[in-house]
């Protein structure tokens, strides 16, 4: 296996010592670093990269910050496998193995090909595990589900901002938003959305735009709602203008932040902005910040 300096040809499977105490300590740092998803397995974490990934520096990187963990007793080693699977249907393969995955009250996420018992009254989100983010593996795609669902989505008009493959879109389309303006600077993630949100029969309330958020401005503002699990350097660049884009008394939900420094500064920023967070929830390390824009 080639290590360095390449494309990816189809994935990087990186498997780090800690299992579920891994995805705490080292989850953040490994989706930063560009993980399209991440499993424990026993006493492992599974992670895996597509794309445009240089392997040298990346496995250094991830070789560091093990090291490191391992030697403040953070994780029980330091050691890091790697190896290249060049197979497309890889991560649909894996996650289809893994089963499927609730979301707040209702959300049921089932890959294709997975055995499920939908409860009555489930939503379900039949989203294909592909390039793009947004499996419902990682917890700020879980935790964004279960903000939804406690908002006045139906009729809505909403921006999801950094949609990955269009599951928060979906979400809101099957809660009933009549218009979702989904946006995203990957490549894969505008066309795995546009795919997804037809799948769902929602492609006529789906539009996907392909740009960068910090430099966008959407079609026919303001809009009733708008979802951003985008990490926090783009919502704090972000925030004044994206809110200018929402009605007054309308609703945000945000994530894609880490519990701790990255949630305090997210609070002090909503603060400033005169945001009312009606409910903010953490899971897994990661926060998220239901909110309502003053002044209806
Ligand atoms: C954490 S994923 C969220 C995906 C999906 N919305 C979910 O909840 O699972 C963040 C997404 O934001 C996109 N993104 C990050 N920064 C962006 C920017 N400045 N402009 C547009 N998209 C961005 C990434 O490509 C990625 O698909």
């Amino acid at each position: 296996m080639s290590v360095d300096g390449t494309a990816l040809p189809t994935w990087l499977v990186v498997d780090v010592p800690g299992g579920e105490l891994a995805v705490e300590v080292l989850g953040g740092t490994l989706m930063e670093l560009g993980a399209k998803g991440m499993t424990p397995v026993g006493d492992r974490l599974v992670a895996a990269w597509s794309g445009k990934v240089t392997q040298g520096p990346l496995l250094a990187e991830i070789r560091r910050v093990v090291a490191s963990l391992a030697e403040d007793g953070l994780l029980p080693d330091d050691r890091v496998e790697a190896k290249l699977v060049e197979d497309e249907d890889w991560v649909g393969r894996w996650r289809r193995s893994l089963g499927p995955i609730r979301a707040g009250e209702r959300f049921l996420i089932i890959p294709p090909g997975v055995e499920a018992d939908p409860d009555p009254g489930d939503r379900v989100l039949a989203i294909e595990p592909r390039m793009a983010f947004g499996t419902g593996e990682h917890a700020t795609t879980r935790l964004a589900l279960a903000g939804l669902e406690t908002l006045p989505v139906a009729g809505a008009r909403a921006l999801d901002l950094g949609c990955g493959n269009g599951i928060l879109s979906i979400a809101a389309a099957l809660l009933g938003a009549k218009e979702i303006v989904a946006v995203d600077f990957e490549e894969e993630s505008v066309e795995e959305t546009a795919e997804n949100a037809e799948r769902h029969g929602v492609g006529d309330n789906v539009r996907v735009e392909r740009a960068d958020v910090l430099e966008w401005t959407p079609p026919e503002p303001p809009y009733d709602l708008l979802i951003a699990n985008i990490y926090i350097t783009p919502i704090l660049a972000g925030l004044d203008r994206w809110l200018s884009w929402v009605k007054p008394g309308g609703f945000t939900v945000f994530t894609g932040v880490k519990q701790g420094a990255e949630e305090a500064e997210l609070l002090a920023a909503l603060d400033r902005m005169k945001m009312k967070v009606l409910r903010s929830e953490a899971l897994d390390t990661w926060f998220c910040a239901v909110c309502e824009l003053a002044g209806a």
